[in-house]
């Protein structure tokens, strides 16, 4: 099963994807592949691990070499930058990271969201579940990232924004018809009173809704003191809220 984290910038994927990743390693969910998939890469500190490269690094390895004909004639290619993506993957007791980073200088991301694609293909088949933390709003699915993820979660906190940006990112899924199996919404960081409200709202959008996680005092404690969300109890709010929406979207 492949789950992707997406919606406007702020909302808190960051934190749900790490939250989730977390609840997973915690029950013993299989081979876990967790991909951070932001150019603006923030989940490595959320989940307090430090991968020493990035797609986009050995990406703009594989380019230079290739340019400054570095590599000897006649090697093969595509075994070279299977190899330089293995390199690129963080391996933890619980789950194998991996971080997309971004290209170098001015270039844009195209080409390390084309990387991605393909090793996406290669990487996905060797686990049981995969989680994505995406770039905020709509890039991951006009570039096909989002293709093939089985689960959608696009996240919304009480912000109107949000709700657009949740509701554009649908649109765009049925137009591209990008393969996805489900796309539900989660609201992030609202009290119950709010949710009622967004939810009332984001229906007649014609969004699904999950659920919603509260306002957690002791995650915004531990992103103050700049430690990582790993450490946050089993019984906080957040953890406590995403554990439902996990098991009704039948990932717990
Ligand atoms: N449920 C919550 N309660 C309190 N603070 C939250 C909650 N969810 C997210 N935050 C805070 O909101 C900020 C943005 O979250 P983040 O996950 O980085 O957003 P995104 O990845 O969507 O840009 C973070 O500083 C995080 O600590
Ligand atoms: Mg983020």
């Amino acid at each position: 099963m492949i789950l992707a984290f997406t919606g406007k910038g702020g909302t808190g994927k960051t934190v749900l994807a790490a939250l989730t990743v977390l609840e997973l390693t915690e029950r013993g969910a299989g081979d876990l592949l967790v991909i951070d998939a932001d150019p603006d890469a923030n989940l490595p500190d959320a989940l307090g691990v430090e991968p020493e490269t990035t797609l986009g690094e050995v990406r703009e390895r594989f380019k230079r070499e290739i340019e400054e004909e570095q590599l000897p004639p006649g090697f093969d290619k595509q075994a070279y930058m299977e190899y330089l993506v293995m390199t690129a993957l963080h391996e933890t007791e619980d789950y194998d990271l991996l971080v997309m980073g971004r290209s170098e200088g001015r270039g844009c991301y195209c080409a390390v969201n084309h990387w991605l694609r393909r090793v996406m293909s290669e990487l996905l088949p060797r686990y049981d579940l995969v989680i994505m933390d995406c770039e905020a709003g709509l890039e991951h699915v006009s570039r096909g990232i989002i293709d093939g993820v089985d689960l959608v979660l696009i996240v919304v906190d009480h912000s109107r924004k949000a709700l657009n940006t949740a509701r554009r990112i649908v649109e765009l899924i049925d137009e591209l018809e990008s393969e996805v199996e489900d796309v539900r919404v989660v609201a992030n960081r609202v009290t119950d009173r709010e949710y009622r409200v967004i939810r009332r709202e984001g229906e007649r959008m014609g969004l699904s809704f999950l659920g919603r996680v509260r306002p957690d005092e002791e995650l915004v404690e531990l992103e103050l003191r700049g430690r990582p969300l790993t450490e946050l109890p089993p019984e906080s709010k957040a953890r406590t809220d995403l554990r439902e929406i996990l098991s009704r979207a039948g990932v717990l």
